[in-house]
């Protein structure tokens, strides 16, 4: 656990809870476009709504993980500056998806999330919109005892060992690709259960630190700026994170250098990618493994499911929210 890490006195308790209020917009926003076929309204619906929530705190906010560049995105890019409070308010970096899943909510599917992480100036890594490769564990077992250096057997192995079960009581949560089949063949070569997702890694690697899900790993390559959202989770609520960038071309490569990543063949531990005091929000946009979606009821009813925690505390907070007057 986490326990150890000082509170930040910048990450003011109040906005530890201000931060529900800004996924649950973006679900909200994005709740009206389920299963409506359209990706990128769903999207911009989240978008929208998540900027015009952070705009309202009194905080002098810079967006790190985002929509992306500033070229590519309009609303919420990297490096935009959100808050009601710039010049005079805390210095806080914001890694946001205000739609983790935008497949997912159009198709109706499970565990697409509104969702966000905060920390003080410089603590999160300015991941470019790359690949990651990912390897993730619940919590209780010995530091160090996953690392992307070793092969996916050793790494099954090692948890199996420690949990005191045969490679073959493992599971492991895997998206569901075609660049994973070498991975998925090794995992079940082993006899190990293989959770394939279509989508929406950050609820896969949380997944690991429930044991509800029964998911004791998770393994295979998703997006980066994803990958820094769930290290900061896991942060809070403990378990161990390895990400280690992919890059397909001197761009991508390029776009690393541009914020500053020199190793490029680095695996950051967890607390490389959120470092010190964080706090993290989700608000479900479909039902899935982590939290409910958003239900749009009868007479205006709308009602969220959210989860707020706070890596100096250790505390989870699980809000339910029944929204009147909403659109
Ligand atoms: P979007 O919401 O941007 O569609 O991301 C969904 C997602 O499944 C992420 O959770 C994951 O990290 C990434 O896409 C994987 O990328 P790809 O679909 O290219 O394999």
């Amino acid at each position: 656990m986490t326990q150890s890490t000082p509170p930040s006195t910048v990450l003011d308790r109040v906005l530890v809870l201000e931060m529900v209020r800004v996924t649950e917009a973006a679900a909200i926003g994005a709740s009206k476009l389920i299963g409506r076929g359209d990706e990128k309204a769903a999207d911009h619906a989240a978008v929208e709504a998540m900027r015009a929530a952070l705009n309202e705190l009194a905080m002098d906010g810079t967006v790190v993980i985002g929509e992306g560049e500033r070229d590519e995105a309009p609303m919420l890019f990297i490096g935009e500056k959100v808050g009601s409070a710039q010049g005079t308010g805390p210095k806080i970096d914001i890694a946001l998806d205000p739609l983790e899943g935008t497949t997912i909510t159009a198709k109706a599917g499970p565990n697409a999330l509104a969702v966000l992480a905060v920390a003080e100036e410089g603590n999160l890594l300015n991941a470019p919109d790359v690949y990651m490769d990912k390897l993730a564990v619940g919590p209780g077992y010995p530091d160090g005892i996953i690392s992307l250096a070793k092969s996916p057997t050793e790494n099954v192995k090692a948890v199996a060992e420690a949990k005191g079960v045969a490679p073959d009581e493992i599971i492991v949560c895997v998206l569901d690709r075609p660049r994973h089949a070498e991975l998925i063949a090794e995992l079940r070569g082993l006899g190990c259960g293989v959770v394939l997702i279509g989508d929406g890694d950050v609820a896969g690697v949380i997944a690991v630190t429930n044991p509800e899900t029964t998911i004791d790993l998770y393994m295979g390559s998703g997006g980066a700026p994803e990958g820094v959202l769930a290290a900061a989770a896991l942060r809070c609520v403990g378990g161990q994170f390895n990400g280690r960038l992919l890059f397909r071309n001197d761009d991508e490569r390029g776009r690393a250098r541009k914020w500053g990543i020199e190793d490029l063949n680095k695996i950051y531990t967890r607390d490389e990618l959120a470092k010190g005091d964080c706090i993290f929000a989700a608000t479900g946009v479909t039902d899935g493994s982590l939290l409910k979606g958003v239900k749009r009821m009868k007479d205006g009813l709308i009602t969220t499911q959210s989860v707020v925690m706070r890596a100096s505390s250790g505390t989870v907070r699980w809000v339910s929210g029944e929204h009147r007057n909403k659109s």
